[in-house]
């Protein structure tokens, strides 16, 4: 929860710019608005972070992650290759797109494997919604290797990983478009918010479009606008962008601070025989916002998250059973619970999403126990938890060894 770890006087500043202008629009009206344009600021400020050509913000990590899908040209019937660990927002938006959700398998990256997507291929796939989880990045070279090969749309939800990167390139930027979620927990919070991002002129034309109801945003009179395309409001407020803004300056000290955290939580936590740690593709572009712990299997993980909260050891997810990012808690999604008709009901499910064969992500959820890191601890505070959690990890390997 790193960015609303610092919030303070800097956020009240660029608030109060918006509130003396009156201007909580982030389009036109502009003599009235005295040069205030946080959205536009907000969107110069994370393409610069990422190293994006293009960036617009909008409401929701959710609504970016539609505009990447509908800037991508995914739609009606098409077959997204999805992760079945993800936060819901991913299949979601695949759903309300029109299109059909097809899972595959992730593996230690956290992440859809090349191999989990080559064994999903069908006739019919059009794109991979890669994820980039918990932090971290995909592996991209294989990945990317499969996309060409059977020449796929790659669209990026990069929600829980801006700042992470993969031998260079920012999440976000390996496919056609990609996305960012700035809701309350990530490294950068705008309350709430999303960036869709893209190198492409045109993708970022058609989700600027797409997500003001098709508006050009060209010349200063919104109602003598051309409509290119049809799209929705999915429009960010200045308020909330003024607190992006100064959220996604902070972002390289604290990305910085939950790398030095992590590697020591590794190194420490290592220590322990039975303990790993998801795979990391490139660890020099990790976002570390997560400590991602494996254990040997999910009867231990599961014992050691008992002794967690025997221990009150507080601050840790555990995705496979009491959280609502991966597949084993979508009920919704299995038995096709919906609040009126999608795709899926009028055209048939692509898979049996009852009796999914996914071993491999069973298995790594399950020995998955991710920790959030705080940019803030103090080396005290670490260090006092470090010592509490290897005493807990070590109460239940030793008395099962
Ligand atoms: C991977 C991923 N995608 C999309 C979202 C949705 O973002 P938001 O909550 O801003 O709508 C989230 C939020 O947790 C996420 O983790």
């Amino acid at each position: 929860m790193a960015g609303t770890e610092y919030y303070g006087a800097e956020e009240r500043k660029e608030i109060n710019d918006v509130l003396e202008t009156g201007v909580f629009f982030r389009f036109n009206h502009d003599a009235q608005r005295n040069g205030i344009w946080k959205a536009k600021e907000f969107e110069a400020e994370v393409a610069k972070l990422v190293g994006a050509k293009h960036a617009h913000a909008v409401s929701s990590g959710s609504t970016a992650v539609s505009c990447a899908l509908a800037a991508a040209g995914i739609g009606a019937g098409d077959e997204v290759i999805v992760p079945p660990f993800t936060y819901i927002a991913s299949v979601e938006a695949v759903i309300f797109a029109g299109a059909l959700p097809v899972f595959a398998e992730i593996d230690e990256t956290l992440c859809l494997s090349a191999e989990g997507i080559k064994k999903a291929i069908t006739p019919k796939t059009k794109a991979v919604l890669l994820v980039h989880m918990c932090g971290q990045m995909a592996q991209m070279d294989e990945i990317m290797a499969v996309i060409k090969e059977h020449n796929l749309v790659l669209v990026e939800d990069a929600g829980q990983a801006m700042a992470a990167s993969f031998k260079g390139t920012s999440t976000g930027l390996f496919g056609a478009t990609g996305c960012y979620s700035f809701d309350f927990f990530k490294i950068a919070t705008a309350g709430e918010g999303g960036v869709f991002v893209t190198n492409s002129e045109e993708a970022y034309k058609l989700a600027d479009n797409y997500s003001d109801h098709g508006h050009s945003h060209l010349g200063n009179n919104r109602g003598m606008e051309t409509h290119p395309v049809l799209g929705f409001n999915y429009r960010i407020s200045e308020l909330h962008a003024a607190i992006g803004l100064v959220q996604t300056r902070r972002v390289p000290m604290i990305r910085e601070n939950n790398n030095r955290i992590k590697s020591k939580m590794m190194q420490e936590l290592g220590k322990i025989t039975g303990v790993t740690f998801a795979t990391i593709p490139d660890p020099n572009g990790d976002s570390a916002t997560f400590l991602n712990m494996m254990l040997p299997n999910t009867e231990l993980a599961q014992k050691v998250v008992d002794s967690f909260n025997a221990n009150g050891i507080a601050g840790f997810n555990y995705w496979y059973t009491n959280m609502y990012h991966f597949i084993n808690q979508w009920e919704h999604i299995k038995e096709g619970k919906v609040a009126a008709k999608t795709n899926i009901q009028l055209l048939g499910a692509p898979q049996d999403y009852q009796n999914l064969h996914l071993p491999k992500t069973q298995e790594t959820i399950g020995r998955l126990i991710s920790f959030g890191i705080k940019a803030s601890w103090t080396d005290e505070e670490l260090d006092n938890l470090l010592s509490k959690m290897s005493a807990s990890i070590k109460e239940v390997l030793v008395q099962t060894a």
